[in-house]
């Protein structure tokens, strides 16, 4: 079967890992502060804030391990099935777990790249700070996709989630606010789609006639649909 898997903050969850909606990272705290373009460019103070930020969200994810939701689609990938995950999250959990068919629309957490242009992508696992370039001297930044910035990613991702011949959509741990990725999950042409969430968006946001909510964490959701699927 080919699965596309929509993933959110929410399946890093039971990994340890802040979601950012409903008392997550963004509850308290400025998220343009911390997590927009503007800020970087405001000057050395601005972008020791972001650094710090995003140094702090890395090491919590070194810290974190794959959880079984993560575990259980590397499984099914394992098993034969063309299982594409296209995430919104920027740890690595899903790597980690197995999945080889990872697509990051909001960047990744492990890389950086020079301040002035998207390319030049470098792989950086440590702390980012002032003073550390490229090649070319250049500052760099982590690989984050920050408000008010495109997706580099999203024409690719958007063509591999909304091809006709995906046979099962599951959503899970995203409270699909946040567009242009949200259309990954809302423009689908699968059969069948799954919202895997305790606290879930609402069926009906599928046309509820192939769309179901699971009511659970993604440890449990996962491998309940996934069984169901008879694909683990
Ligand atoms: N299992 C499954 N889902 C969970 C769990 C869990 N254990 N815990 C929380 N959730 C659900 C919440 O109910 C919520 O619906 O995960 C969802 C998380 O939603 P958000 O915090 O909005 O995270 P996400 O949808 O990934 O945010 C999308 O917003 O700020 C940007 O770039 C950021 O990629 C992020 C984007």
């Amino acid at each position: 079967m080919k699965i596309i898997a929509f993933t959110g903050a929410g399946i890093s969850q039971e990994s340890g890992l802040d979601t950012f909606r409903k008392g997550g990272l963004w509850d308290g705290r400025d998220v343009h502060e911390v997590a927009n373009i503007q800020s970087w460019w405001r000057g050395d103070e601005s972008r020791q804030v972001m650094l710090d930020f995003y140094n702090q969200r890395s090491r919590d994810c070194h810290a974190a391990q794959p959880n079984a939701a993560h575990l259980a689609l590397a499984e099914a990938e394992a098993n034969g099935h063309e299982v594409t995950i296209v995430t919104q999250n920027v740890d690595n959990l899903h790597e980690r777990a197995g999945s080889r068919n990872v697509i990051h629309l909001h960047g990744e957490l492990m890389k950086a790249r020079p301040e002035e242009h998207v390319g030049g992508i470098i792989d950086w696992p440590g702390d980012l700070n002032l003073g550390d370039t490229d090649a070319h001297g250049t500052q760099l930044r982590p690989h984050i996709v920050w408000f008010g910035e495109g997706l580099p990613v999203f024409d690719y991702a958007y063509t591999k989630a909304t091809a006709t011949d995906v046979d099962v959509l599951l959503v899970i741990g995203t409270s699909l606010e946040v567009g242009p990725a949200n259309l990954c999950a809302f423009d689908t042409k699968a059969d069948s789609v799954y919202l895997i969430d305790p606290d879930p968006p609402s069926a009906s946001l599928f046309g509820s006639t192939k769309a179901e909510n699971i009511r659970a964490t993604a440890t449990e959701g996962v491998k309940q649909v996934l069984s169901l699927l008879s694909l683990v």
